[in-house]
């Protein structure tokens, strides 16, 4: 009788033992969970949206994603088969069901509906942690409408953000230089891309007078093509035409002599066909684009402030973008401007490096989020 109660005891302490172990474990763990859950609470990225390319700067760790700006999807089907490099491939190779497109173009908006999926696929890559809410710094070109401001808010909104802070680009450029944007001194920033070129006079935190030409990459590429069906008889695509600017193109005569050999459709025959093209025909063929550029910049610096003028002088030109890689650019606009240039590091990602360093100091840069130069005030659309 005494040895089946004390068994009993045994028992019964035995299993509030054990239900109180099972209690302590589940604690931990939702304890786990709710540390985990704060901790990825909320995710601050920068994101520079361009023309040809997409980077995604995350707060603390740098940029984790640079991609072709291009969506590919089916006509068929209506649904996106590849977004970023992976849909780059296709480009220009695709069956006629599947088209591959920039859903940007000249810095703006072309197709609302393939940017949001871009960025919604983009904000879900594995290079970004899961997050309840994602925060967005986001580069927006100079003298926008009130329509395409909101345009680009409602992009990154329904593409998942919880919030989204415009910022100018020549703002972020200007940041991703590495220039102390809060000094009562001007800068001039030029960030040639692959859809624009936008130039602005940078001071005291804000744009004081800027410009957007439709003339970058692309239009030099257009350039290329018309030149070669007409002159050398021979039909290109874009990618070609890319490849000959980036292997051979020059502002001014190098001291190396380059060309390239590509291969095209002859006009006449309609067969194959491969021809040499040298850098100083190209040299010829983009002159007349980047006088755009020169002449732009020497009109933004008619309409800036004297006082201004002289800090420009003295701290020199500053170009940033793909485009700032074309051989003896810099050269060209210190001998057409008559002040110095200087190529920034890295200028492919000067924008999102801006960009990101305000995701690093919000509270910071606070006075430039959400606000805009007026376009009354020397703001021009090329
Ligand atoms: N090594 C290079 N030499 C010359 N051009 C280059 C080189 N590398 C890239 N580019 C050009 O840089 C351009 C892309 O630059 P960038 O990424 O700054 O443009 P984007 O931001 O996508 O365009 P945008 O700002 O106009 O919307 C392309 O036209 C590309 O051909
Ligand atoms: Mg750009």
């Amino acid at each position: 009788m005494f040895l089946t109660s004390d068994v009993q005891i045994l028992v019964f302490r035995s299993s509030v033992f054990f239900k109180c172990l099972v209690k302590v474990n589940s604690l931990i763990l939702y304890s786990l969970f709710f540390i985990l859950t704060i901790m990825n609470f909320k995710k601050i990225v920068g994101i520079d949206l361009g023309t040809d390319t997409i980077q995604v700067y995350l707060k603390g760790a740098g940029i984790v994603i640079d991609e072709a700006s291009i969506v590919a999807f089916n006509n068929r089907t209506n649904r996106i088969i590849a977004v970023g490099t992976e849909a780059k491939k296709m480009m220009s190779r695709t069956p006629t069901h599947i088209t591959a497109l920039h859903p940007v173009a000249h810095g703006i908006l072309a197709d609302f509906d393939m940017a949001k999926e871009m960025i919604q696929r983009l904000l879900k890559n594995k290079s970004l942690p899961w997050s309840w809410v994602t925060e967005v710094v986001l580069g927006v070109p100079t003298n926008l409408t009130e329509v395409e401001r909101k345009s680009f808010e409602d992009l990154v909104q329904e593409a998942g953000a919880g919030k989204v802070y415009l910022v100018e680009q020549p703002l972020l450029a200007a940041l991703g230089s590495g220039l102390d944007i809060y000094q009562p001194t001007a800068y001039l920033v030029v960030d040639m891309g692959a859809g624009t070129t936008d130039m602005a006079i940078v001071a005291m935190n804000g744009i004081v007078v800027s410009r957007r030409l439709k003339v970058g990459g692309n239009y030099l590429n257009n350039e290329i093509i018309k030149a070669v069906r007409e002159e050398l008889k021979l039909h290109i695509g874009e990618p070609t035409a890319e490849e000959i600017r980036i292997a051979v193109a020059s502002a001014i005569p190098q001291s190396e002599r380059l060309e390239i050999t590509v291969r095209g459709r002859d006009v006449s025959t309609g067969l194959p066909k491969e021809i040499i093209v040298k850098d100083a025909q190209v040299r010829i063929w983009i002159a007349r684009s980047l006088k755009f550029v020169t002449e732009s910049i020497k009109d933004l610096i008619e309409e800036t402030p004297a006082e201004l003028v002289g800090d420009v002088y003295k701290n020199g030109i500053y170009m940033c973008g793909g485009g700032s890689l074309l051989r003896g650019i810099d050269s060209l606009i210190e001998k057409e401007i008559g002040v110095s240039v200087r190529v920034v590091e890295d200028p492919l990602r000067c924008v999102a490096r801006g960009a990101g360093m305000i995701t690093d100091h919000l509270e910071m840069y606070h006075q430039i989020l959400n606000t805009f130069s007026s376009p009354g005030f020397g703001g021009k659309k090329g």
